[in-house]
Formats: C-alpha cells, sequence, structure tokens
C-alpha cells in the first residue's frame, strides 16, 4: 500500500429540484457564463429550458457552445476556448454526459492558452489556469462530474489522449437521477459498463498491494451496478436504480477507491485505442475487451484473484479449485455484459477488423509495457485485440 494524499472538491447536489441553488453557485464566480452542451438531448428533455430559466431570473450573460460530440474533438475545444476569450467568460456551465463535461474541462484550461488545445492535452504546454467549471449530470458512466480528467480526441491523428489536472476538477456538479431517465438502453448499459471497468482497474486486477477497506467497497460498488443496470435498462424511469447508477459513477472515479494503489487503466488504455480509431462508443470498447483480457492474463499466479472476483461477486462456487472458479468468474461477467446488459460482444460486429491493430497496441502501451496485472507489451496487446475479433 502506497502513502497518499486524498482531496475531492467538487460539491454534489444529489436529487430532484437542486437547480434551485444553481444561480447562488454560479454567481460566486462571476456573471458570464457559457453554457456547454452536446448534441441536443438537453432540449428533448426539457432541461435546457429548466437552466435557461434559473440563468434568467439571476440576469447572468449567456453565451453557449453546442454540439460538443460524443469523444470530443480537440477543435470543439478550440471554439470553446475562442468564446471564452472574446467574450470575457467567468464560469463554465457543462450539461451533459462525459463528453461534454471533459470537453468543458479542456476549454477552462485552453481559455488560458493562445495556441491550438491539443499541445494542452499532449503536454506539450503545462495546465497553469482555468476557468471555474459547474456541471449538470445527465449520463452516469465516467465519473467526470467528481474528478479532474478529461478525455480529448483529435481525429486527424486517431489519438484520444487524457489530460489531468486539479484545476480541472469541477467546483460544483448537479446529479438529479432522473435527468437520466431518457438515456437509452444501450447508452444505459455502457455508462454501467464504465463505471465497472473503473473499479475493476483498481479492484483485484491490479498488481499492487491494497487497501482491504477499499477492496470491500469496491466489491459493493460493484454489485450495485450489477444490480441496478438491468433494472435501469428495463425501467427507464426507475428513480432508485438510476440514482444508485448516479452516485457509483461518481465514486467509482473519485480518487476514493484508488487510495493507495498504484492504478494502470489497462483495458480503458485498449480502448481509448479502438474510439480513437473507430470513434465508437467508450462502454462498448470496454465491455468487448475485458473478458478477453481477463483471458488472456489468467494463469496459475492471476487465477485466486479472478476466483475471488467470482465468488464474492457471482457467487461462484468457492470450492472450484483456482482455475475453474476463474474461468466460472469471467463467464459469469461475459453473460452479464452481452445477455444480461445485450452488448455486441465482438469487434467483427461492430464493422472493426485487425488492420489496425498494430499500431494500436503500440500507441495503448506507448511502445513501452503497461505494467499491470501482467505486464503487457505491444504484442500481448495485438492479441487482445485479435481475441476480440
Ligand atoms: O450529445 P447529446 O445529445 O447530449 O447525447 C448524448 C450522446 O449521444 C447522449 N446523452 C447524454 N445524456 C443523455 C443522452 N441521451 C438522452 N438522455 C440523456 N439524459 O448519450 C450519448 C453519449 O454521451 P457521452 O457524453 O459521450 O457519454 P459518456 O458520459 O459515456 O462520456 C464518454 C466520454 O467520456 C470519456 C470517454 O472516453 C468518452 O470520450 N471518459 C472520461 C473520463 C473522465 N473524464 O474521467 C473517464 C472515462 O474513463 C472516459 O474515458
Ligand atoms: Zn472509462
Amino acid at each position: 500500500m502506497y502513502n497518499f494524499i486524498f482531496q475531492n472538491t467538487t460539491k454534489i447536489y444529489f436529487g430532484e429540484n437542486q437547480l434551485q441553488h444553481l444561480s447562488e453557485e454560479l454567481k460566486q464566480y462571476g456573471n458570464r457564463i457559457l453554457l456547454t452542451y452536446g448534441g441536443g438531448s438537453i432540449k428533448k428533455i426539457g432541461l435546457y429550458d429548466k437552466v435557461m430559466d434559473e440563468l434568467k431570473k439571476a440576469n447572468f450573460s449567456v453565451f453557449e457552445l453546442s454540439g460538443i460530440e460524443p469523444n470530443p474533438r480537440h477543435t470543439t475545444v478550440n471554439k470553446g476556448a475562442d468564446i471564452c476569450k472574446k467574450e470575457n467568460i467567468d464560469v463554465l456551465l457543462a450539461v451533459g454526459g462525459g463528453s461534454t463535461i471533459d470537453c468543458t474541462k479542456a476549454i477552462s484550461a485552453a481559455a488560458f492558452y493562445d495556441g491550438d488545445s491539443w499541445d494542452l492535452v499532449t503536454h506539450k504546454v503545462p495546465v497553469t489556469k482555468a476557468l471555474p467549471i459547474v456541471t449538470i449530470l445527465t449520463l452516469s458512466a465516467t465519473g467526470s462530474e467528481m474528478d479532474s480528467g478529461a478525455v480529448i480526441s483529435n481525429i486527424d491523428t486517431n489519438e484520444k489522449l487524457g489530460l489531468l489536472h486539479p484545476l480541472l476538477q469541477p467546483k460544483v456538479s448537479f446529479l438529479d437521477p432522473a435527468n437520466t431517465y431518457s438515456v437509452n438502453a444501450f447508452q444505459t448499459a455502457c455508462g454501467s459498463v464504465d463505471i465497472l471497468s473503473h473499479i475493476f482497474d483498481c479492484y483485484y486486477f491490479t498488481a499492487s498491494k491494497k487497501m482491504d477497506m477499499a477492496d470491500r467497497i469496491m466489491e459493493e460498488v460493484i454489485k450495485t451496478v450489477i444490480k441496478y443496470a438491468p433494472i435501469a435498462i428495463k425501467e427507464p424511469e426507475n428513480y432508485e436504480a438510476r440514482a444508485n447508477l448516479m452516485w457509483a459513477s461518481s465514486w467509482a472515479l473519485n480518487d476514493f477507491l484508488t487510495t493507495g494503489v498504484s492504478q494502470v487503466p489497462v483495458c480503458h488504455a485498449m480502448e481509448h485505442e479502438l474510439s480513437a480509431f473507430y470513434d465508437i462508443t467508450h462502454g462498448l470498447g470496454l465491455a468487448i475487451i475485458t473478458p478477453r483480457w481477463m483471458k488472456y492474463v489468467l494463469d496459475e499466479t492471476t487465477a485466486p484473484q479472478f476466483k475471488k472476483f467470482g465468488v464474492n461477486i457471482f457467487g461462484v462456487d468457492e470450492s472450484l479449485p483456482d482455475m475453474q472458479g476463474a474461468e466460472r468468474a469471467i463467464e459469469c461477467l461475459s453473460d452479464f455484459l452481452f445477455n444480461t446488459l445485450g452488448l455486441q460482444s465482438t469487434l467483427t460486429e461492430i464493422g472493426i477488423d485487425d488492420k489496425n491493430f498494430k499500431i494500436m497496441a503500440k500507441k495503448a502501451c506507448w511502445g513501452s509495457v503497461l505494467p499491470s496485472l501482467k505486464p503487457l507489451g505491444a504484442q500481448d496487446i495485438e492479441e487482445i485485440f485479435k481475441m476480440c475479433l
């Protein structure tokens, strides 16, 4: 277990009718707001109107950036940064899923840089300053509402990279589960897999010695997602299910569960190459990769950890030998992902072949080795991609 510093400064308003506090929170940062959102879902669900009503009542000057893409592009970040500079924006209000929030985070830093925002994402120039960010979450998945990371894509270079800086941490996030009622079955499933994957990356599947207390909490969060994701898919307006997924989303990646471990998000590293090259939905890529990765790294040394996962999460028979128990655990997870959640199970099904695997594998491990449960080099990663076909 490593020493750690834990600080999470995002203030959360959870539940219904909390938007009455929106103006008082924004006012602390100024009067000129850039409202950011995606392709229009917030208008369809009436949230745009509700937010605008609150902002009008408090006489804010509101500017807008709409059309933020899933897998948000650095070119959109540049557009947002230009508005911030031109209009002297004081505070950013992101209303949407992880893509909108991530794009907004990158805008908040790019607003203080007179160049291409891609320079910040590639760490060519450091983040030195950022505008304050307030978010209204509409999709439970990424944890972006309560973390300091942003993932930005450059479609010209087929790159999708993370930008991590404490200044990008949202000041305030509004989490109303009812805002996720309209999330369709596919996005609900993908979001749930993303939550699970954030936990898997630091649960038993990391090589470092860990905090038992964190592991136990992780198991409970995993079980929560496994219980409530199918309910939310069947009954989209089930408040309890949406609320549990929403709070799980925030806690799966807000630095609490990773305390004391060295976390290497291997499945995320591989998935980001898939969405960089093929613009697929993040959670779908994770669902296809995760069981293959588990099978690839399964051997006598890793089997006990996978078996423990199966026993504690899926009720796999504890008396089974380690290897059999581990195999059963991976089967149970695959069944949940592809049968219960109904996600496609292979890359072939979503039109992806092996053409770019070599280059994607090299990029996923930065031409070196991903030091996880079992170190993975480019050749290993290429093999895992092939297992996904
Ligand atoms: O664009 P709109 O019209 O809003 O539609 C979106 C989009 O099409 C729709 N949606 C969102 N809320 C909705 C809704 N549709 C109906 N009702 C609602 N209430 O859902 C689609 C997907 O939205 P998106 O924001 O892309 O999804 P998600 O929240 O899963 O974000 C994915 C992005 O976040 C990154 C991913 O790589 C991906 O780029 N990640 C960010 C992380 C972070 N900041 O810490 C960590 C994650 O591991 C992840 O990498
Ligand atoms: Zn993720």
